[in-house]
């Protein structure tokens, strides 16, 4: 594992929690009831930049690939769903208590710091708990040194369908939106036309009863994930693997985070997930201690769940490929995308602070979110001078002819002085503001300033349809 480069950034994640909560990007879960830890809660600007990061994600990985086709599968499924893909039994994560102030700890993540991760992630519970008595561990909460011994803890979260508890069915909510995508597989086959090789997109819910949740956003109980099967022939896996390892790269330039900010991991042997054959992670370089992080996964699935769910069900789900006339189960190359942390990574990449004059030249810092525009929740404001009738009457058709002819989000804003609203504006990442003056009852012209160099240009209010949609692709 490479060196953690010191982090110099000027975004905490404190600041973005603040701010987010401040400009109704996300708000504590159950807030009025003191908050549900680690739920979260996305505001009026938070939808629309999820929305956005769906919308861009599902427009460029499905639609606009012909060997893709989408699926909305259902939280719950049949329980033996969970048994042929082994997440019963597998997907489990070592757990510790303190007996004295009873905090959980996730096994591996405490052995971090003296076996590295890599190392940490591969020991058996066994081995963990020899290590944690061997070096006396202290917990980290209350410093006494009494952990228990590890134990498997399973991360799916349970409920039972049916009124009377004796004749009820446990079922799971799903911990991936993967599963829905291989036991519908063979009825995409007979309906989409498609062939080897091709995929299927989702974006959904999962949930996970994680041990350490936290970090905001980062680590949560119930997510979005987008994610992609990909069915390839056996033979053409490690090829496919490469492409969307290249694909995935060109999302996370579309979505616009920082190069030096994003690296490629590729998991050793003994970390990989028990149906995973080769597993490389992108990893997102996050403020403070909390270092470089997975952001998203790929993975080499092989035709582990395919078969599973061929021996479980009872079902064949083999390919029949004409022109070579063979028959196999195809390999899956499975790309796989968290919303919330792309959400997150988008906030702290576009975070920026700026020491500037206000307009009546007092030193100020301006907090800056230079979000790509594709993604920014109000694509423009419109902002009358000051509210005086005849200059909100062109702002506001100003307004409707800018959301009518471009079909994106506009904001308007007519309260407090124009320097204010410029701040708003550039903290909620808003790439341009079209101010209406009282020169424009005149010249039927507008200011257009924009938000990363807050220079500011003239131009005709017939034009500004034209000159906003040219500037927010
Ligand atoms: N189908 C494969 C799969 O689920 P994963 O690496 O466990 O793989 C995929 O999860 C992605 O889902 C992660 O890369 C991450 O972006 C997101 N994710 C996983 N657990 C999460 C959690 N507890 N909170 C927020 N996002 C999570």
């Amino acid at each position: 594992m490479s060196e953690q480069p010191e982090n110099r950034r000027t975004v905490t994640m404190e600041k973005i929690v603040a701010l987010s909560k401040r400009r109704g990007f996300v708000f504590p879960g159950s807030d009025i009831y003191g908050g549900l830890a680690n739920t979260w809660d996305f505001g009026p600007l938070g939808v629309e930049l999820r929305n956005n990061i769906k919308q861009l994600w599902w427009q460029t990985l499905v639609q606009r690939r012909r060997d893709m086709v989408g699926l909305d599968a259902g939280i719950l499924m049949h329980p033996h769903v969970w048994e042929a893909s082994e997440h019963v039994v597998n997907f489990n994560d070592p757990l510790v208590d303190c007996k004295t102030c009873k905090a959980r700890f996730r096994a591996d993540t405490l052995l971090e710091d003296k076996l590295g991760m890599e190392d940490a992630a591969t020991r058996t519970p066994e081995e963990m708990s020899a290590i944690i008595k061997d070096a006396n561990l202290a917990c980290p909460n209350c410093g006494n040194r009494t952990l228990t011994d590890a134990r498997q803890f399973n991360m799916m979260f349970s409920t039972t369908i049916g009124p009377v508890s004796e004749t009820s069915t446990k079922v799971y909510l799903r911990p991936e939106t993967a599963q829905g995508m291989f036991v519908q597989y063979k009825n995409i086959l007979a309906t989409s036309r498609q062939k080897v090789p091709f995929g299927v997109g989702q974006i959904g819910k999962a949930f996970r009863n994680e041990i350490t949740p936290g970090n905001f956003v980062f680590r949560v109980l119930e997510f979005e994930q987008m994610e992609i099967e990909y069915f390839v022939t056996p033979e053409d896996a490690p090829a496919q693997f490469e492409s969307w390892l290249a694909s995935m790269q060109e999302w996370v330039d579309l979505i616009g985070l920082k190069p030096e900010h994003v690296r490629v991991r590729e998991h050793a042997a003994e970390e990989l997930s028990h149906y995973s054959d080769r597993t490389v992670d992108y990893e997102y370089l996050f403020p403070g201690s909390m270092g470089w992080k997975e952001l998203y996964g790929l993975a080499n699935r092989t035709d582990f769940d395919l078969r599973q769910h061929q021996e479980h069900s009872g079902v064949d789900l083999s390919y029949f490929d004409q022109a070579a006339n063979a028959r196999y189960l195809p390999y899956v190359i499975e790309p796989t995308f968290g919303v919330d942390r792309t959400f997150l990574t988008v906030l702290l990449d576009a975070y920026d602070e700026e020491e500037t004059t206000d307009v009546n030249g007092k030193p100020e810092t301006r907090v800056v979110l230079r979000i790509s525009p594709r993604l920014a929740p109000f694509k423009a404001a419109v902002l009358p001078l000051a509210k005086k009738p005849e200059l909100t009457a062109v702002a506001r058709d100003l307004f409707d002819q800018l959301q009518d002819a471009t079909g994106v989000l506009i904001d308007y804003d007519e309260t407090s002085n124009i320097g204010k609203r410029y701040r708003r504006q550039d903290e909620i990442g808003t790439p341009f503001c079209f101010t209406v003056d009282f020169d424009s009852l005149a010249d039927g012209a507008v200011t257009v300033r924009d938000r990363d160099s807050m220079s500011q240009e003239r131009i005709a209010i017939s034009e500004a349809s034209v000159y906003l949609a040219g500037r927010i692709q």
